[in-house]
């Protein structure tokens, strides 16, 4: 049977109590089938970091390249932390993992479940997913800032763009509107102001749309898409977009789809050089770590992505059936971490 060799880094937080039932989880959606997950955790995360100085070594980064894959909770200490100014976190081991395991393309699905409260009254189907650019864009730390402190401080935070960079996710996007039902692909930017940026992303989508006839090309600027997230989100098949529209739209997107405690996302390595990594949207969540009532879903259906891109697509959708029952009936009372983590394994082992 194939061993699939998977690095767990729960994180801090909430991160590791969802990533133990995401782990129940994986283990019972892949009993007796012909994959076994032998798992390697690493601790890594603010807390790490606090008490050793430590964010992402060479060494970590070698070992955990060295899996299949890599499942991770959250990582990140308390906004506002002193110790922490600087993202040392989120730049030194979030980012520094996408950026070395080349994850240009952040997965990030958007399903509105049946029976699951959405704060708009009329949501109609919501069935979109976020291509978000993962390498590249405010991200990278093209910055730098003189004088600080004065009252003459500048600073720059640069986004940065190449045509490779954004032709491969272009591509990758386009793909996945081509396999999808509606075939339709969103660009959104800010052609309107962003001109050099949002030329290349305009120019290059255009390029890329005429080998892909079947799948229909629209607009929006990025102001105007979170008007159209909240009144029409029916609308959307796939997003592509750059590293930070794409990260601020996917917290609206989980908020109109079912909440934060339901997005999943994957950071894929598409030519399969480096292993992909799976994660909620959330973070660390400080205001309710340690109280065992994080919804540990998002990091279930994290499972999910990772087990449809180690194509196996059974498992997969085991854990989505058992997760889509499960939320369906969710009810006023709510649950602890381990009790929903605990009811969607049963659902998975009753079939
Ligand atoms: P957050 O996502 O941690 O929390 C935002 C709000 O959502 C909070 O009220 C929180 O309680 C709630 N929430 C989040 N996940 C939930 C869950 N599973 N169930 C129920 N409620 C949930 O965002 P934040 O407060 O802006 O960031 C906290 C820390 O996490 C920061 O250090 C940030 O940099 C980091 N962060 C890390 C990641 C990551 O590791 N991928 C992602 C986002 C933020
Ligand atoms: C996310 C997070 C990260 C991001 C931070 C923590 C670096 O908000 O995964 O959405 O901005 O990508
Ligand atoms: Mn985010």
């Amino acid at each position: 049977s194939r061993v699939i060799s998977l690095a767990v880094i729960p994180g801090d937080g909430i991160g590791p109590e969802v990533v133990a039932e995401a782990l129940n989880v994986l283990q019972a959606a892949t009993d007796g089938g012909d994959a076994a997950f032998d798992t390697t955790q690493y601790a890594l995360g603010a807390a790490r970091y606090l008490a050793t100085g430590d964010t992402l070594t060479d060494e970590d980064l070698a070992a955990v390249s060295q899996h299949d894959a890599i499942l991770l909770g959250a990582v990140g200490g308390t906004p506002g932390d002193p110790r922490l100014a600087g993202a040392n976190i989120e730049r030194g081991l979030l980012l520094r993992l996408r950026f070395a395991l080349d994850h240009y393309v952040n997965l990030r699905p958007s399903v509105l479940f049946p029976s699951v409260p959405s704060p708009l009254a009329d949501p109609g189907d919501v069935d979109f997913v976020v291509v978000r650019e993962g390498t590249e864009g405010p991200y990278v730390g093209n910055g730098g800032a003189i004088r600080v402190g004065s009252a003459n401080e500048v600073a720059n935070e640069v986004s940065v763009n190449t045509a490779f960079g954004v032709e491969r996710v272009v591509r990758y996007a386009f793909a996945a509107a081509s396999a999808r039902p509606r075939k339709k692909l969103t660009l959104v930017h800010k052609t309107n102001v962003l001109v050099f940026a949002g030329g290349l992303w305009k120019r290059i989508v255009d390029e890329v749309a005429s080998e892909f006839p079947d799948v229909t090309v629209d607009y929006l600027h990025v102001d105007a898409a979170t008007i159209f997230l909240v009144t029409d989100p029916a609308r959307f098949d796939v997003i592509v977009t750059d590293n930070l529209f794409g990260d601020i739209l996917t917290d609206l997107a989980a908020a109109i789809s079912g909440g934060i405690g339901l997005a999943a996302s994957g950071n894929i390595n598409p030519d399969g050089r480096f292993p992909s990594m799976f994660e909620p949207v959330h973070g660390s969540a400080p205001d309710i770590a340690g109280q065992g009532i994080a919804d540990p879903t998002a990091a279930i259906l994290s499972v999910a992505l990772m087990l449809d891109h180690l194509e196996l697509p059974e498992a997969a959708d085991r854990v989505r059936r058992a997760v889509v029952a499960d939320v369906a009936e969710r009810g006023e009372g709510h649950r602890s971490t381990s009790e929903i983590g605990a009811a969607i394994v049963d659902r998975i082992r009753a079939h």
